[in-house]
C-alpha cells in the first residue's frame, strides 16, 4: 500500500509536466484527464463580463477618491476579484521578477529539482497538495514558497539560486507585494466604513507566501484543468501574469468569467482572511487556470496576510445586534494549523463559521 502524507504540508512526488509537455505527446496521460461530471469545472464561461479594473491613483485623489472606494468596495462585494493598474510598483521591477522566473524554468530539470519538494515539507519546486497515488493532476509544475515576508522568517533552502539574480529580484519584490497590500487593504476598510488605518497596519510586516505557477502547452488543453477550482486562504492575493496568454478564470454569478491579463497590472483576489475580516461581506472567488494548446504561461501568485501578531476574524466595528459574527477569531498561527491539518475534502471557511 502506497504511504501517504499524514497532513497536508508534504505532496507526494510526481512528474513534471514540462517534461511532459516536450515530448510531443497527441494526448494527455489518463492521469490529468479530467472527467466532466465536477459542476464547478462544467460551469458555463461567460464571455461578455469583465472583471473590474480600479485605479489607484483614482483611490488616492481627492477629486476620485469617493466614486473609486465605492467601484472598489462593489468589486469587493460582487467579484472579490479585480485588477489593479498605476500600484506604484515600477515595470522595471515587475519585469525584472518575471525575467528571474523565465530563467528557472528555463533551466533543466535537473538543476531545477535542486530546489525540489522535501518530504514533510510543501515548499519547494514541484506540485502542490498530491496525497495519493490516484488523485488526478493539474498541468502545471510551480515552486511554493512559504513566509518569504518579512525577510526574517523565510527558508532560504527552497528559494532557487540559479538564475544568480532569482533571490535579490524576489526578495525586492516581495517588500513591493507587501506594500501594494498594506495601501489596497487601507482602502478595503474604508470602503467596508472601518478605522482604514488600524487594519491596514495589520498588514504592516505582514506574511506573504508565494506560488510560481508554470502552465505548459497541453496537446488537449479541453480535457486537463491547469489549476483546479479553489478559493485562496489569503487576506489579499496580487497576481503577476508573466505574458500575454489568458488562462485565469474566476466564477462570477455561476460563470467562469476569463480574466484578461493587462499589461503591467497586478490581479488581485480576496481569501479567506479577508472574507472573515468583513464578516461576510465579501466572499473569496472560485477561481481557476486553464491550460492552452500553444504557448507557455507563468503566473507568480503573492498570497498577502496580516502580520503574525494580528487576530483573524471578524472586524469588531461590522458587529452589530442583527449582525452577529459570522466565524470565528484565530491567532493567526491557529489559523494556518487549521488549514494544514484538515481533511482535504473539509471546506476551510465552513469549518471557520460559527
Ligand atoms: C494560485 C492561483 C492562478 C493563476 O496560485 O492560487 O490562483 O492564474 N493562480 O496562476
Ligand atoms: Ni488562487
Amino acid at each position: 500500500m502506497a504511504v501517504e502524507p499524514e497532513s497536508l504540508q508534504w505532496s507526494l512526488p510526481v512528474p513534471s509536466v514540462q517534461e511532459l509537455a516536450i515530448q510531443g505527446l497527441q494526448t494527455v496521460p489518463p492521469r490529468y484527464v479530467r472527467d466532466d461530471t465536477d459542476i464547478i469545472i462544467t460551469a458555463p464561461s461567460n464571455p461578455s463580463l469583465l472583471v473590474p479594473l480600479i485605479d489607484m491613483t483614482k483611490l488616492v485623489n481627492p477629486d476620485s477618491h469617493e466614486q473609486e472606494i465605492q467601484r472598489l468596495h462593489s468589486a469587493c462585494r460582487e467579484w472579490g476579484l479585480f485588477q489593479i493598474i498605476n500600484h506604484g510598483v515600477s515595470d522595471e521591477s515587475l519585469s525584472n521578477m518575471k525575467q528571474q522566473v523565465q530563467g528557472f524554468f528555463d533551466l533543466p530539470l535537473q538543476e531545477k529539482k535542486r530546489w525540489a519538494q522535501k518530504p514533510g515539507s510543501l515548499e519547494g519546486y514541484g506540485q502542490a497538495f498530491v496525497t495519493s497515488e490516484e488523485q488526478k493532476l493539474e498541468w502545471n509544475d510551480m515552486i511554493f514558497l512559504r513566509s518569504i515576508h518579512p525577510l526574517q522568517n523565510r527558508n532560504l533552502d527552497f528559494w532557487p539560486e540559479n538564475p544568480p539574480e532569482f533571490r535579490k529580484a524576489l526578495e525586492t519584490y516581495s517588500e513591493e507585494m507587501n506594500r501594494v497590500a498594506v495601501s489596497i487593504v487601507r482602502f478595503i476598510a474604508m470602503g467596508l466604513g472601518l478605522e482604514a488605518q488600524e487594519y491596514s497596519e495589520t498588514y504592516r510586516g505582514g506574511m506573504c507566501d508565494m506560488r510560481i505557477n508554470c502552465y505548459p502547452p497541453c496537446p488537449e488543453p479541453e480535457r486537463v484543468v491547469g489549476l483546479c477550482p479553489h478559493m485562496d486562504i489569503s487576506g489579499i492575493t496580487l497576481l503577476l501574469e508573466c505574458g500575454d496568454m489568458p488562462g485565469l478564470q474566476v466564477l462570477k454569478d455561476g460563470h467562469w468569467v476569463v480574466v484578461e491579463p493587462i499589461n503591467g497590472a497586478l490581479v488581485a483576489n480576496l481569501g479567506h482572511a479577508m472574507q472573515i475580516m468583513s464578516n461576510g461581506i465579501y466572499k473569496a472567488p472560485d477561481h481557476r487556470a486553464m491550460a492552452n494548446k500553444s504557448k507557455q504561461r507563468l503566473s507568480i501568485a503573492t498570497f498577502c496576510y496580516p502580520n503574525s501578531s494580528a487576530d483573524i476574524g471578524p472586524a469588531e466595528k461590522l458587529i452589530k445586534p442583527g449582525s452577529p459574527p459570522l466565524f470565528k477569531t484565530l491567532k493567526c498561527e491557529e489559523y494556518f494549523h487549521h488549514f494544514y491539518n484538515r481533511k482535504l475534502e473539509v471546506s476551510f471557511i465552513d469549518s471557520l463559521k460559527i
